[in-house]
């Protein structure tokens, strides 16, 4: 049985540690923090989660969008199990828009992210997969992708006018 694990909040060092590259074929520890992590993403309604943000500096996470009210549009997918990714090709354009994160709740922030990306990563069975992303989905991985190198959308920001609290973002997606 998958365990709900506690989410590590702003402030604490896990969240600012490199992660380390996961040995493949993924040990069974390791697939069991999978299980518990997508087990805490869904208990959270979240769309993305990394390894650090359950205190375990791996080079882990997932990507699971799903539509919501500020995409609607956004697909519905099967969870995908990011090991040891690489993003390898960025679009020149920059997508400004909202993200969260379940380490800092309460804000949110429009962040700017390139509008397509090409990834190159691994699965629990030692597949390798390139696979390209755009969209809301790109937006997901490249902010999974930095919780791997201690980067939280606060760094990518680029004016703290660009912060608003939960609430108010509520009242935006509302309208
Ligand atoms: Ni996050």
């Amino acid at each position: 049985m998958p365990l709900l694990r506690q989410i590590a909040q702003l402030g604490h060092p896990v969240l600012r540690t490199p992660s380390s590259h996961v040995t493949i074929p993924v040990p069974d520890r390791i697939r069991e923090l999978a299980d518990d992590m997508l087990a805490t993403l869904r208990e959270a309604a979240g769309v993305g989660i990394a390894a650090p943000q359950v205190y375990e500096p791996l080079s882990l996470f997932i990507v699971a969008s799903r539509p919501n009210p500020r995409y609607p549009d956004a697909p519905l997918m099967e969870p995908e199990v990011v090991f040891n990714p690489d993003i390898i090709e960025r679009s020149d354009e920059l997508v400004k828009d909202w993200e969260g994160c379940l380490s800092i709740p309460g804000i949110r922030g429009q962040v700017p992210r390139h509008q397509r990306i090409r990834a190159r990563y691994q699965t629990a069975d030692g597949l390798v997969v390139e696979r390209e992303f755009a969209g809301f989905v790109a937006r997901i991985f490249q902010h999974e992708f930095d919780h791997l190198e201690g980067l939280m959308f606060l760094d990518r920001l680029e004016s703290t006018r660009d912060i608003i609290t939960e609430k108010e973002y509520q009242k935006l997606v509302a309208r």
